[in-house]
C-alpha cells in the first residue's frame, strides 16, 4: 500500500477529524487524498512555491512557519508531519507547537527518515551528504537526521504518549536512514500537571 493510503486508511479515515493539520504539506497530495474523510483539512508549509503547486487550487493552504503556528491552542483533532521533521533545527519546537494546536487526546502522527547506525556511520552519512549536496545543492547540509530514541525523547518531553512506531522502509545499503512512523497521542492537560507535580 502505498504511504499515503497507509496513513489515510490506517489513521485518518473512520475518525470523525474536524479539524486536521499538515505540517510542512508540500504541494499539498496527502490533503487532496484525505478530504472526503475529513471536514477541515488544512496545510500549512513554508514555500510559496510549493502552496502554488496545489493542483486542486483548495482554499485551506495556509503560508507559515511550523516553529510558531498560526492557529489558536486546542484546536485540531490530529496534526500531521510527513517528511518535514528532518528540514527543522529545532525539533523541541515543531512538538511543543503541535502540542499547543491539539486538543487534549489529539493525534500526532509523524513520518520522517531516521538514523540508525553507529558514530562511524554518522561520520559515513556525512559524507554522503556532503557529495549530494554538491550535486543537488546544500539545502541537504541543513537537514537534520534525528534517531529514533531521540525523537520519540523529543515528543514525550513535550506532552506526547508514544502509541506506535515502525520502521516502514530500509532503502538499499547504506541504509542509514529508514523511514519511521510514529504515532503518538497528545496527553490530557490533567496528566502533565500531575506528572510536573509529581
Ligand atoms: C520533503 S517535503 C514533504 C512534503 C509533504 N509533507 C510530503 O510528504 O510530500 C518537506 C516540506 O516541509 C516544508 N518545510 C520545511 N521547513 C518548514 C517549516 N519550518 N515550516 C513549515 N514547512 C516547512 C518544505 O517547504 C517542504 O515542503
Amino acid at each position: 500500500m502505498a504511504l499515503n493510503e497507509n496513513i489515510i486508511e490506517n489513521h485518518i479515515a473512520r475518525r470523525d477529524f474536524d479539524y486536521v493539520l499538515d505540517i510542512g504539506s508540500g504541494s499539498g497530495q496527502l490533503g487532496i487524498q484525505a478530504q472526503a474523510h475529513v471536514t477541515n483539512w488544512i496545510d500549512l508549509e513554508l514555500s510559496i512555491d510549493l502552496l502554488r503547486e496545489d493542483r486542486a487550487r483548495r482554499l485551506n493552504r495556509v503560508l507559515g512557519s511550523a516553529e510558531i503556528l498560526p492557529f489558536p491552542a486546542s484546536f485540531f483533532d490530529a496534526v500531521i508531519i510527513k517528511f518535514a521533521l528532518h528540514h527543522i533545527q529545532d525539533g523541541q519546537r515543531i512538538f511543543s507547537e503541535a502540542a499547543r494546536v491539539l486538543k487534549d487526546g489529539g493525534l500526532c502522527l509523524l513520518v520522517d527518515p531516521v538514523f540508525v547506525g553507529n558514530r562511524f556511520d554518522r561520520v559515513k552519512l556525512a559524507f554522503l551528504i556532503l557529495k549530494a549536496s554538491i550535486r543537488q545543492g546544500a539545502a541537504e547540509l541543513r537537514c537534520v537526521y534525528r534517531t529514533p530514541d531521540e525523537i520519540r525523547k523529543i515528543a514525550s518531553l513535550n506532552g506526547f504518549e508514544i502509541q506506535k512506531e515502525a520502521i516502514l522502509q530500509t532503502p538499499a545499503p547504506p541504509n542509514y536512514l529508514p523511514t519511521t512512523m510514529l504515532v503518538a497521542r497528545r496527553r490530557h492537560s490533567s496528566e502533565c500537571r500531575q506528572e510536573t507535580r509529581g
